[in-house]
């Protein structure tokens, strides 16, 4: 049974220019090389060589850690569900007590331990000692990190059958997660899934802030105006980073009513403003000489991105910019992003949107009005990658 899931999913650009057919040479070059990689004495004949060797060895381990990717996060998640990054935090613990901790067999906790130190997790701190490793430590650190770790479990819930999804013959958990995905219309919302959402936004939120106060100055700006701003975490950062701006955030009501009650804690809502509504069907609030929109676009279908784009260049005066920060895909060309399945499969699971190459969004920018569009270079386009879009 089809789902409803991909209803309204969009085709990206092909990776190559349509203009650029692949010679028949290359073709008949791509074919035999294909061969022989795949030939039965390629692989001896590859590992035997001192010059192919460590190639052979890299590729292997590479191809391993995609096959055990699976395994890999279920380590994390169990050593989050067991908050080992917590109290290991505290001061490192030997493995007995561990184990009666976390309720399990010592050589069970040795199993997890061992897997969690090879991926540099944890740490080995003496004989059956175990203390925060490189990459623990930022999870220790920060409970959002920890909270998007607990929510990918949904995702992987819904990739188990990865066929089924692709498919669309089974019914994502995502979207019920989501609640957008399915309308504007915010009627029969529960409180308690808005709050969930735009909570996991919050805490998710600030290595994407940290990005941008880092590449944008925004000195030049008078009033700012978020839209999609969620719970408010990017103009909370903004209004405290930037004291003499005004602010203005627009979101669907029920999350632009949580957003004003985080403002009033953060002590900043005389200087930003909230305005609930739905960006496809209401007018945006007037007045801002910069749009930021974060993590919007990549929700939504072709059609909606374009004309929310064309709304806010309406709603900018000349001059204005829309500063758009999300992670985007690699363009044609580009070096691999790592981060490119997890994002593809999320808003596949999620039903909508899709992640588009900075060169799409630029385009859609030029088509909705803007002038000028620049990539910004930021200190990790992991997180986020940003573009800056003039009106004339
Ligand atoms: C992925 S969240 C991003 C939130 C925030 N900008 C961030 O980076 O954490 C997308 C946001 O867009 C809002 N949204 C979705 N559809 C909307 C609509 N039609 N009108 C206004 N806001 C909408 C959602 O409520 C949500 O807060």
């Amino acid at each position: 049974m089809a789902g409803a899931s991909t209803k309204s999913l969009d085709l990206a650009k092909p990776f190559a220019k349509p203009d650029t057919q692949r010679a028949a040479w290359r073709v008949w070059l791509d074919q035999r090389v294909d061969a022989w990689m795949t030939s039965p004495g390629f692989y001896r004949w590859a590992i035997g060589n001192p010059l192919t060797r460590w190639v052979t060895r890299r590729r292997a381990a590479q191809l391993f850690d995609i096959m055990a990717g699976f395994v890999h996060s279920q380590v994390l998640l169990a050593c989050v569900r067991l908050q080992l990054f917590e109290q290991l935090r505290v001061q490192p613990m030997p493995l007995d007590e561990l184990a009666k901790a976390c309720q399990m067999s010592a050589p069970a906790m040795q199993r997890l331990l061992h897997s969690a130190v090879s991926l540099r997790l944890l740490e080995s701190r003496g004989p059956q000692m175990y203390g925060l490793g490189p990459l623990g430590a930022p999870v220790a650190a920060d409970p959002g990190l920890r909270l998007m770790i607990e929510h990918n479990a949904v995702l992987f819930d819904d990739m188990r059958d990865p066929l089924a999804l692709l498919r669309d013959q089974v019914q994502p958990h995502m979207q019920a997660y989501w609640p957008y995905m399915e309308g504007d219309s915010t009627q029969g919302w529960e409180a308690a899934q808005v709050a969930r959402y735009s909570e996991l936004m919050a805490t998710s939120q600030r290595f994407v802030v940290e990005e941008m106060l880092a590449t944008y100055d925004f000195n030049g700006h008078q009033r700012v105006l978020d839209v999609g701003g969620g719970q408010g975490g990017w103009v909370g950062a903004l209004a405290q980073h930037a004291p003499h701006l005004q602010l203005m955030l627009f979101d669907l009501p029920p999350v632009a009513a949580l957003a004003q009650a985080r403002m009033q804690q953060l002590g900043v809502d005389k200087r930003v403003s909230t305005h609930g509504g739905s960006f496809i069907s209401d007018p945006l609030p007037p007045g801002a000489d910069l749009v930021t929109l974060v993590r919007v676009a990549h929700d939504h279908p072709d059609a909606v991105v374009k004309a929310l784009l064309a709304k806010i260049c309406q709603a900018l005066p000349r001059g204005g910019r829309l500063l758009l920060a999300e992670p985007m895909a690699q363009s044609p060309g580009e070096p691999p992003m790592v981060g490119d399945p997890y994002f593809h499969f999320y808003l596949l699971a999620m039903g909508s949107g899709r992640l588009r190459t900075a060169d799409e969004l630029r385009g859609f920018m030029l088509e909705a009005g803007f002038e000028a569009v620049d990539q910004l270079s930021n200190p990790m386009p992991l997180h986020t990658r940003m573009l800056l879009g003039r009106k004339s």
